[in-house]
């Protein structure tokens, strides 16, 4: 098993529907054949409380919910699932792998509910002692591809069920955290097949992984 020095963090993020949850598989399979030792999570979640936390924050029967208490849960599932997952995981040497992380709250909570990223961004260095993904994936969608995929998937969770409006404005946003972070956060187009998308997935990964020594 290969173990690397304080270990790599690696996010997927995007829009719903951009089709994260199988790139993540197949990256997570990727990188354990090649003898790394990974470590495979999602958030909100990812510890029992964190789960816990989802499931409030997700079923609609809760709804509305103030955005700030909306910012505040996902801040608070976050602060348990670093500190009891991630920072350990990272310390032992190991690539995280993470479907969402700091960069959701800031799309959705500060850009889609208007709560502004210097406040989400505030809370979020709290909640997580300031741990910043190595390098993030955002699969890029157009809201209305995203949301057509999701539909047949079984009833729409709280934050799917919002107004296209809210959409775009999540999509703009992650748009512009990759303007302000080009370097950390990757565009990948999520519009073509799961393969077509891997292949691009697959692009960046191999030379960031060569620069760390990784291979
Ligand atoms: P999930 O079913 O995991 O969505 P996906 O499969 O698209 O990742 O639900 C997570 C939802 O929560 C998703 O709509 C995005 C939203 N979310 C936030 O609004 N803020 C956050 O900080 C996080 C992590 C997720």
């Amino acid at each position: 098993m290969n173990f690397v020095p304080g270990g790599l963090f690696i996010t997927l993020e995007g829009p719903d529907g951009a089709g994260k949850t199988t790139q993540m598989e197949r990256l997570e399979d990727f990188l354990s054949r090649r003898g790394f030792a990974v470590e495979c999570t999602r958030e909100p979640g990812g510890t029992p409380l964190a789960e816990a936390i989802r499931r409030l924050l997700l079923e609609p029967c809760y709804g509305p919910v103030d955005a700030r208490t909306e910012m505040l849960l996902y801040a608070a599932a976050r602060a348990q699932h670093v500190a009891e997952r991630i920072r350990p995981a990272l310390d032992a040497g190991k690539i995280v792998l993470c479907d969402r992380f700091t960069d959701s709250s800031i799309a959705y909570q500060g850009y889609g509910r208007g709560l502004g990223i210097e406040m989400v961004r505030q809370v979020n260095r709290l909640a997580t002692s300031g741990l910043l993904p190595d390098l993030t994936l955002l699969i890029d969608v157009p809201v209305e591809l995203g949301l057509a995929r999701l539909r047949g998937k079984g009833a729409a969770d709280r934050i799917e069920g919002e107004a296209l409006a809210f959409h775009r404005r999540v999509r703009q946003g992650y748009l512009e955290l990759w303007h302000l972070e080009p370097r950390r956060i990757c565009l990948i187009d999520g519009t073509g097949s799961p393969d077509a998308v891997w292949w691009q997935i697959k692009d960046v990964i191999v030379p960031w992984l060569e620069a760390r020594g990784g291979d």
